[in-house]
C-alpha cells in the first residue's frame, strides 16, 4: 500500500505530507510510460535492468527504505532533491532556459509620464500584495478542476519578494530573507537604461503614496539620463550561464562598492525594469520575446538582474510584463500575484491627483559599480552569449478561436487531457514518432509540495495520433473516436495519480538521489539509455490558466524540443509555442499549424460521432453544412 497519510499538520494548515509510492507501481508505470518510447531492443534491455533493481532484497528495496525513512523525517521527501535538480544544480543561463515570463495587456502610454504613472500605481500595487503577506492574510487556495476543493499549501506565495537565487560555481543557493536574521526589505531596485537604483519605499517609518512614488521615478528617469554617469550594463553577467556569472560574481565581489551594490540588489523586495521603446512590432509574439530576453544588448537585455525572482518590465512603448527565476515558485503562484496587482490597478483608481507628494524626499540612489578591464571582458562575453540566445529563440504565440474549455467540457472530456492529446497529435504530425513529455502537475494539495510530471505521451495517446495521421484513411470515424476517448482517459488517470502524488518521476529521482547520499553505485537503472531518453523533455507542457486577459511563456528545456504554454478560456485558447533555431529539427510555426489542424480535426470528429449518435445534434450539424448528410 502507498504511504497516503491524511493526519493534520499544525504547521502547515492540516495539509498531509506528499505520499512515497510504492516501487514496483513505479517500476510498472516506468516501463508502461517508456515501452513506446525504446526500440525493442532498448526495451528488453530496461526490462531486465527495472526487474533486478526492484527484485526483493535488492537495491531498490533499500533505496525505498530510505526514503520511506526520509518520509517520516521531513515535511516533504522529495523537495530538497527536487529543488536541485530541477534548478539550482541547473547550469544553463535562465532567460529563455529556465525564467517564464507573464506578458500583460499591451498598454496605451501616449507619454513618457503615462509609463511612470502606470509604474507608480504597480508598485503601490505591490506594497499593498506585500502587506498581505506580511500579515499572512492571504487567502487560502483551494484545488480547482480536477479533485477541486482541497485546500493548497500556501508557502511559495511568502518566496515571491523575499528570495533570491545566488549562483554558485557548482550548483546555486535559494536565500530566503528571514526577518529575524536580517531586516526587512523596505526598497524595490528600479532599472533604467542598464542602471540600478534603489527606490526605498518607506522612508522616516511612512511608505511612500503614489504621488511621492511618481516624484521618485521622475528623478530615476533624469539621472539615468545623464551620460556622464553612466555605468556599464552589469546586469548582463545574470543573463550568463551560472557558472560564468559565480565566476564574475566572485570577481565583482573584491571591490566594496561592488559588494554594497550587490547586497542592494540581493535583498530588495523585486525589480522594476523601465525599458525604452523596442522599435519591434509588438504582436503578441514579439512581446513575448522582449518579456523573455529583453531583447539582446541592443535593446533591454541588459536592464535586468535575473537573480531577483519577481522582474516587473514595464516598456516606454507599452510592453509589460513580468519575468520570473522561477525556483522559488510556480506559475500558479505567479499568476495569483500578477492578477491581484493588474486586478488592483483596474479596480482602484490612481490617487496620484489627491495625495500630497511630501516635497523633501532623498534621492533615490544609483548603485555603483567598479570595473576592471576583467570585468569588462566578462560583460563582453555575457553579452555575445545573450545576442546569440535572443537570435537562438523561435517562438510562436498563437489564439486559437475556434473554439475553447466549454466545447471540450460539451463533449464530456477533460479540457486539460484534451490539449494534451492535442499537442502530442501536434508533434506527431511534425515529426512521425512519439517523444518524452513533461506536463507539470501541482503538489500543493501537500506540505511543501511544487510539482511532478504527467507523462503525456501515453501508449493511448500514440495509439489515437497514429489513426489520425497514418491511419488516417484507413480507420473509421467511430475506431478514431474510441482511440480519442481511450487517449483521454488515459491522460486524466495520469493527472489523478500526479496531483495526489502518485506520479514515477519525482519517486526515481528520489531512488537516485539516496543511492548518491548513500554513496553506492549509481543503480544501472539511472545509467540506463532509457532513463536518459526519459528525461530528454522534447517536448516541456504545462497549463498556466488566468482569469485577467495576460499570457505566459517560456523557452523549451532541450536544445532540440519545444517549450508549450496554453491558457484555455471557455471560447478560445492561448498556446506560446517556443524551440530554437540552431535546431534543424524543430520549427514553432511549423508545431502551431499541427496544432491547429489537429484541434480543428479533433472537433470534427467529436462532431461527427456526436451527431451519429444525437438525432437533433445530427439535424443541427447538416443544417450548418448546408444540406450535406455526414459519413
Ligand atoms: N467533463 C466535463 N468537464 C470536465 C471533465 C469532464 N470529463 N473533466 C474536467 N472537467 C472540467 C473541470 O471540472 C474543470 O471545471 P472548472 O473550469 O469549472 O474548474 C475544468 O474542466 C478544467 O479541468 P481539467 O481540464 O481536467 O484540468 P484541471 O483544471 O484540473 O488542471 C492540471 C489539470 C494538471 C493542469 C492541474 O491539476 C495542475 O496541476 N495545474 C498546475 C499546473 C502548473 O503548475 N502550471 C505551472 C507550472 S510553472
Amino acid at each position: 500500500m502507498p504511504l497516503l497519510d491524511r493526519e493534520p499538520s499544525k504547521d502547515l494548515g492540516g495539509l498531509p505530507k506528499l505520499p512515497l509510492p510504492t516501487l514496483n507501481d513505479t517500476l510498472d508505470t516506468y516501463l508502461r510510460c517508456m515501452k513506446h518510447l525504446l526500440t525493442e531492443e532498448q526495451f528488453n534491455k530496461t526490462q531486465n535492468v527495472v526487474k533486478q533493481f526492484g527484485a526483493p532484497g535488492g537495491v531498490g528495496e533499500l533505496l525505498q527504505s530510505k526514503l520511506m525513512e526520509k518520509r517520516e523525517n521531513k515535511a516533504n521527501w522529495v523537495y530538497d532533491y527536487w529543488l536541485n535538480d530541477m534548478y539550482l544544480n541547473n547550469r544553463l543561463a535562465l532567460p529563455v532556459n529556465s525564467s517564464p515570463a507573464m506578458v500583460f495587456p499591451q498598454q496605451n502610454f501616449r507619454a513618457p509620464i503615462d509609463s511612470l504613472r502606470f509604474v507608480a500605481h504597480l508598485i503601490s500595487g505591490i506594497l499593498e500584495y506585500k502587506t498581505l503577506l506580511d500579515a499572512h492574510a492571504l487567502p487560502v487556495d483551494y484545488a480547482r478542476g480536477q479533485l477541486a476543493g482541497t485546500p493548497m499549501c500556501m508557502k511559495q506565495y511568502y518566496r515571491l519578494f523575499t528570495s533570491y537565487r545566488l549562483p554558485g560555481p557548482d550548483m546555486d543557493t535559494l536565500v530566503a530573507q528571514e526577518s529575524s536574521v536580517m531586516p526587512e526589505p523596505e526598497h524595490i531596485i528600479v532599472a533604467c537604461k542598464n542602471q540600478f537604483f534603489v527606490l526605498d519605499v518607506v522612508i522616516n517609518f511612512r511608505r511612500l503614496n503614489e504621488r511621492d512614488l511618481l516624484t521618485q521615478l521622475e528623478k530615476i528617469v533624469k539621472m539615468a539620463d545623464s551620460e556622464e554617469e553612466r555605468l556599464p550594463a552589469i546586469g548582463l553577467l545574470t543573463s550568463d550561464g551560472r557558472t560564468e556569472w559565480a565566476e564574475s560574481r566572485s570577481v565583482l565581489m573584491r571591490e566594496s562598492t561592488n559588494r554594497d551594490s550587490l547586497d542592494m540588489i540581493e535583498r530588495c523586495l523585486c525589480l522594476v525594469c523601465l525599458d525604452g521603446a523596442s522599435g519591434a512590432e509588438l504582436s503578441d509574439t514579439a512581446r513575448a520575446m522582449l518579456m523573455l530576453h529583453g531583447g539582446g544588448v541592443a535593446k533591454n537585455g541588459g536592464n535586468r538582474w535575473y537573480d531577483k525572482p519577481m522582474q516587473f518590465v514595464v516598456g516606454a512603448d507599452g510592453c509589460c510584463g513580468v519575468v520570473c527565476e522561477h525556483s522559488a515558485f510556480e506559475g500558479i503562484v505567479l499568476v495569483q500575484c500578477t492578477e491581484y496587482l493588474l486586478k488592483y490597478m483596474i479596480g482602484s483608481p490612481s490617487k496620484l491627483v489627491r495625495a500630497a507628494s511630501v516635497s523633501e524626499l532623498p534621492a533615490p540612489r544609483r548603485l555603483r559599480w567598479k570595473c576592471t578591464p576583467e570585468i569588462h571582458k566578462l560583460l563582453a562575453s555575457s553579452a555575445d552569449k545573450l545576442q546569440r540566445l535572443v537570435g537562438d529563440l523561435d517562438m510562436n504565440v498563437h489564439h486559437f478561436h475556434d473554439y475553447g474549455k466549454e466545447f471540450i467540457k460539451k463533449q464530456k472530456m477533460s479540457p486539460d487531457a484534451y490539449v494534451q492529446v492535442a499537442l502530442q497529435l501536434a508533434y506527431y504530425r511534425c515529426h512521425g514518432r512519439p517523444v518524452s513529455t513533461y506536463e507539470s502537475a501541482s503538489l500543493r494539495r501537500f506540505q511543501e509540495g511544487r510539482v511532478d510530471n504527467i507523462r503525456s505521451a501515453t501508449p493511448e495517446a500514440l495509439a489515437f495520433v497514429i489513426a489520425m495521421t497514418d491511419g488516417m484513411l484507413t480507420t473509421s470515424d467511430t475506431k478514431k473516436m474510441e482511440l480519442l476517448q481511450g487517449a483521454i482517459t488515459a491522460q486524466t488517470k495520469y493527472t489523478i495519480m500526479a496531483i495526489t502524488g502518485m506520479a514515477i518521476d519525482n519517486h526515481l529521482l528520489g531512488l537516485r538521489e539516496v543511492a548518491h547520499e548513500l554513496k553506492i553505485e549509481k543503480p544501472e537503472i539511472f545509467k540506463d539509455e532509457a532513463y536518459l531518453i526519459s528525461n530528454q523533455f522534447i517536448l516541456s507542457t504545462s497549463q498556466v490558466p488566468t482569469t485577467v486577459e495576460m499570457f505566459c511563456c517560456y523557452g523549451p528545456v532541450v536544445p532540440n524540443g519545444y517549450g508549450a504554454c496554453y491558457n484555455p478560456q471557455s471560447d478560445h485558447i492561448i498556446f506560446s509555442v517556443s524551440s530554437f533555431r540552431e535546431s534543424p529539427q524543430t520549427c514553432s510555426a511549423e508545431f502551431v499549424k499541427c496544432l491547429v489542424q489537429g484541434l480543428l480535426d479533433m472537433r470534427d470528429l467529436c462532431n461527427k460521432c456526436n451527431c451519429a449518435s444525437n438525432p437533433v445534434e445530427q439535424r443541427k450539424q447538416i443544417l450548418k453544412r448546408g444540406g450535406k448528410k455526414c459519413k
